[in-house]
């Protein structure tokens, strides 16, 4: 969903902005655009495009000037046009906003504003912010050190946005604001120190009367203000997590003598300076590239090896000990996620019934608010959430609901422990995946399941019950091999790019995996796909099944194997052409082509059998002229509801 970058400092910022906006495209885009502080003036560029479409047309990065915005945007009020990409400039032409999210008032704002003879030249709704600033009684280029000035104008302003944001405001003498409610803002600091308050330039003098000299401020060479850390990492590992109501400016001052950045934070509810934690960031962040690999998803579809390993083997052993206890006290267990996390929550439900006899509900994040009285229990319930960004808003919102419903713990796993949701959450535990840089969930999804074998395994240690032997000290060898046949599974995209439809059986806990094949060829490759319980084929899917319906069945060798065959051949006496995912070699003369899995323990097959789907999802998507790693119409990290 869109992304922010904000820089200040020594560099050059345009060149700087449109490599962090690179690396932020999977967070999903349909217009990029750029504005930066020059000689007491804005410089504004934007149009319809992905960065580097939109940097050759319009030379975005060789604006001058060391303090600038810059923005990808992904449409939610107003056409996808360049008037309507980011940033939005106020009437004076002094303050540049982008901005994360959407304003839900944002007409009868417009309609305030408008009265007021403000002029908006964009049909979105974020364009509010750039004329509520400049209506601000303290204007932006005279903006005080104070924060009595700045809390009241700027809480004046944030309590009159409804909705979620994160946005940069960039005044012509260079000055950076921001805030964030329910998006992610992250503020990454060039070689930070603590100083006594001192004087600030930037053409601004102190006015507010208070004495400077016991505020801390924070001091740095450069800043940078993004959505995701992967937009400065290779230039500081230090950074900033503002937390939602919390406002920040950067301005020039001078510290003896030498030219330095002052970073203030404030509490926009009472106006309190803030002084916020610094965090270290990993650097695993920083080798994100695609190394080999024609594209991110492909690579993290080959990282699954390691990736299980590491969920598994690697998972904090104290926040997993707190974890099991919270769900073994709970007198009731909601697991919720969207989209592919949501998968990983399905199969939690087996995993948690079948290995340490743990009673759960599944249920999708956006539908938890319309179910919440069936999850309160008696006094000690658990929501227990998973996201790979730790950002969907549906998950957020979920947690805020159960919140305010009293329930007894909030547990997460998330591939991002920065994350909003790791910091809402009182136990959370990393799936250790890794950057996942492709919008389609690979390796973070296989990761979440095996931090769930390994979760279901611990509750089952910790109630006494012994827990089945898991071989996944094999999980590298088994993927690749599997991987090896990847040439093989091109193929078979091929042989079935033209499919209007494709339909994947199966049953028990391998549905959840014919749910998670669906979706990878729906946002992959744009195929029409469904996952069926293979019993329900018979009564009503099977009308739809002719001789050019291609049918997937998951058919391992365990207990669902010949009910699933009794479903494959209702399918093939109607003409479909049948696809077998199994480790059984018997079953292979009823398919028309088969993918082979790994003989593995029963309850693991499922780790396994997605893997191959993975791979005919991203070919499919190759055959199919679909870029893999940037779906159409949809982002990494969905931060809007
Ligand atoms: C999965 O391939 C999709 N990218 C999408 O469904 C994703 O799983 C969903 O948006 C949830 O994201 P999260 O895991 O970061 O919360
Ligand atoms: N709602 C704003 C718009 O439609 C911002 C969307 C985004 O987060 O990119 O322009």
């Amino acid at each position: 969903m869109c992304s922010i970058i904000a820089y200040k400092g020594y560099r050059d910022a345009a060149p700087l902005m449109v490599k962090a906006l690179s690396r932020m495209e999977y967070r999903g885009y349909d217009s990029v655009g750029i504005a930066t502080a020059h000689n007491s003036a804005l410089i504004v560029k934007k149009g319809v495009g992905n960065v580097s479409y939109v940097n050759a047309r319009l030379n975005l990065d060789s604006m001058q000037g060391n303090a600038g915005i810059g923005h990808t945007r992904w449409a939610t009020h107003g056409a996808v046009n360049d008037n309507n990409a980011h940033p939005h400039v106020s009437c004076n032409g002094r303050i540049a906003v982008v901005h994360n999210g959407l304003v839900e008032n944002h007409d009868e704002l417009r309609f305030m504003l408008s009265k007021e003879g403000h002029v908006f030249k964009s049909e979105t709704d974020s364009e509010v912010i750039a004329h509520l600033l400049e209506s601000l009684p303290t204007t932006m280029d005279d903006m005080r050190h104070g924060y009595d000035s700045m809390d009241k104008a700027i809480t004046d302003m944030l309590s009159m946005l409804n909705g979620s944001y994160s946005f940069v405001a960039l005044t012509s003498n260079g000055m950076l604001l921001g805030a964030r409610y329910h998006e992610p803002l992250i503020i990454g600091l060039g070689n930070p120190s603590r100083s006594k308050g001192g004087g600030d330039d930037d053409n601004n003098n102190d006015n507010n009367g208070d004495d400077d000299d016991d505020d801390y401020m924070l001091l740095v060479d450069e800043c940078f203000i993004a959505s995701d850390v992967l937009a400065f990492i290779e230039y500081t590992d230090k950074a900033i997590f503002l937390a939602d109501g919390e406002v920040f400016v950067v301005r020039g001052i001078t510290e003896a003598c030498k030219p330095r950045l002052s970073i203030e934070i404030y509490n926009s509810r009472d106006g309190k300076a803030i002084v916020k934690e610094v965090t270290q960031i990993a650097w695993e962040f920083a080798d994100v590239d695609k190394g080999r690999f024609a594209h991110y998803t492909l690579k993290e579809i080959h990282e699954q090896g390691h990736a299980i390993s590491r969920a598994f083997f690697n998972a904090d052993s104290k926040r997993l000990h707190l974890l099991v206890d919270a769900l073994i006290d709970a007198d009731r267990i909601t697991i919720t996620g969207s989209g592919s996390s949501y998968h990983a929550a399905l199969m939690a439900k087996y995993l948690f019934s079948k290995i340490c006899m743990l009673r759960c509900d599944a249920i999708v994040a956006s539908e938890f608010t319309y179910n919440i009285d069936t999850y309160v229990g008696n006094g000690s319930p658990i929501l227990f959430a998973v996201s790979q960004s730790g950002e969907t808003a549906d998950v957020l919102n979920a947690v805020r609901i159960a919140r305010d419903n009293n329930f007894k713990k909030i547990a997460s796993i998330v591939n991002s422990p920065l994350s909003t949701l790791a910091r809402e959450s009182d136990i959370f535990l990393s799936i250790n995946a890794g950057p996942e840089v492709g919008v389609a969930a690979t390796k973070s999804f296989t990761a979440q399941i095996a931090l769930l074998y390994r979760i279901s395994m611990e509750v089952a240690r910790s109630k006494g019950i012994n827990p089945p032997t898991l071989d996944i000290e094999s999980s590298s060898i088994n993927v690749e091999k599997m991987l090896e046949r990847e040439a093989v599974i091109s193929d078979l995209a091929e042989s079935i790019k033209n499919a209007n439809s494709i339909y994947i059986i199966a049953k028990g806990m391998h549905h959840v995996i014919a749910l998670e094949c669906a979706l990878k060829l729906k946002e992959l490759a744009y195929i029409h796909a469904e996952g069926i319980h293979a019993g329900e084929l018979k009564h009503g899917p099977l009308a739809l099944i002719d001789e050019k319906s291609i049918v997937i069945a998951l058919n391992p060798m365990d207990d669902t194997y010949s009910d699933v065959i009794t479903s494959v051949h209702e399918a093939k006496a109607r003409g479909a052409y049948i696809i077998g995912v199994s480790d059984s070699k018997s079953s292979s003369s009823i398919y028309d082509f088969t993918l082979t899995i790994p003989r593995v323990d029963r309850l693991l097959y499922p780790l396994y059998e997605v893997i191959p789907l993975q791979l005919l999802a991203y070919h499919m998507a190759l055959k199919r002229d679909c870029n893999p790693d940037y779906p159409r119409n949809i982002a990494k990290s969905v931060t809007v509801k």
